[in-house]
């Protein structure tokens, strides 16, 4: 493994923002990982670990060791009759893992389909889409501590998943180096449309026999048309979490807002973020290089050369104005580096 200096992070981020990395590693093996250990203890300098960048703003430049996740496998490690176990290398795109699952026919998936980012970092914020999460398939994860070098295993249940959220955005936050997940995947699937209009995509593309592939193909359609291309236009997704509120707050809103539309999510009531943006008039909002997506209210963009703080501001513009009208702390999901 080799340090280097001074790398621009501008192709290395969905945003597309230009910062630079002061001294940088790329990870290929476990050995690796544990040599970049001793070097930040030798130099007393922290670690940072960059995936693929699609959920990072980058407001300044890079001061810590980065490791760029470059591990690469994608394995079937156990078959039954029922199911099978998939072991990807964190450094794996996700996408790439789904399309060895749908090629395949194997269930549970799909509908994370076109999701940037790499397999390591789908446990992290516990990626969702369409009525699937990451929790709902992953068995079990390695993560190498980056304090003394250890190896652990995770079960789905160490994790603490959430919404958008795990241990690892908690209390062990920046804490391991994810290696490899496992997921458990069906050979007969049980599939998931009940999700908006994944069934209207589905008959809209003739689909008359189910499968796994039709499934992900509707949400790849449905994810194309909805939200901006990063190869074309720098986003990170979603910016911010759905917000929940109390059953009370929500019956309160509901009588001023009779349209705004909401999820229940346990005893509490989840309120599209998108809409509340959009409300406050944001939607199609663009300054300079900088604003929010004309077709999906949360994703805020980059149209060209726009700077991490400009984004940055903009969001708690949005926030502040959220709040305003509905005394809503809208929270975001974007790390800020
Ligand atoms: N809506 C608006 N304005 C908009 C967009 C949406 O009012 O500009 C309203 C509509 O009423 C719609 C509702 O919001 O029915 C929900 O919209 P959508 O189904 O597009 O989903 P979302 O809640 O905005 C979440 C995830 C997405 C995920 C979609 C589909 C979060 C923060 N975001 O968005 O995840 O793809 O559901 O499952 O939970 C991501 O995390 O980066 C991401 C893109």
């Amino acid at each position: 493994m080799q340090w280097q200096q001074q790398l621009d992070l501008q192709h290395l981020n969905t945003f597309h923002i230009q910062a630079f990395a002061t001294e940088y590693a790329y990870i290929e093996t476990l050995t690796d990982i544990t040599e970049a250990i001793q070097y930040a203890q030798k130099k007393q300098h922290s670690l940072r670990i960059l995936g693929g960048g699609s959920n990072v703003l980058l407001t300044q430049d890079i001061k810590d060791l980065l490791l760029i996740n470059r591990l690469q496998g994608i394995e079937l490690v156990y078959e039954d009759e029922e199911v099978i176990h998939l072991q990807c290398m964190s450094g794996e795109a996700w996408h790439d893992c789904v399309m060895w699952a749908v090629q395949r026919g194997y269930g549970g998936i799909e509908n994370l389909s076109l999701i940037p980012g790499t397999a390591g970092a789908a446990p992290i914020q516990n990626i969702g889409a369409y009525g699937v999460e990451c929790k709902d398939v992953l068995l079990r994860l390695s993560a190498i501590n980056l304090q003394d070098a250890s190896l652990h295993e995770f079960t789905a249940a160490d994790c603490r998943f959430g919404y958008r959220d795990s241990i690892f955005k908690q209390e062990a936050r920046n804490q391991y180096f994810i290696v490899s997940i496992t997921l458990r995947l069906q050979k007969k699937p049980t599939y998931h449309l009940d999700y908006g209009n994944i069934r209207e995509e589905l008959t809209a593309q003739g689909v008359e026999t189910l499968s796994v592939k039709a499934v992900s193909d509707a949400v790849m359609s449905i994810r194309r048309r909805k939200l901006p291309d990063p190869a074309k236009i720098g986003n990170a997704g979603s910016f911010f979490k759905n917000p929940v509120i109390s059953q009370g707050y929500y019956q309160e809103l509901k009588t001023k807002f009779p349209s705004m539309p909401s999820f229940v999510s346990g005893h509490e009531v989840k309120i599209p973020a998108a809409w509340l943006i959009e409300f406050c008039g944001w939607k199609g909002f663009r300054e300079g290089d900088y604003g929010v997506h004309t077709q999906q209210a949360l994703c805020l963009v980059n149209y060209n050369q726009a700077k991490g703080t400009q984004i940055l501001e903009l969001s708690t513009r949005i926030m502040d104005a959220v709040l305003a009208q509905f005394n809503i702390q809208l929270e975001r999901e974007v790390n800020i580096w």
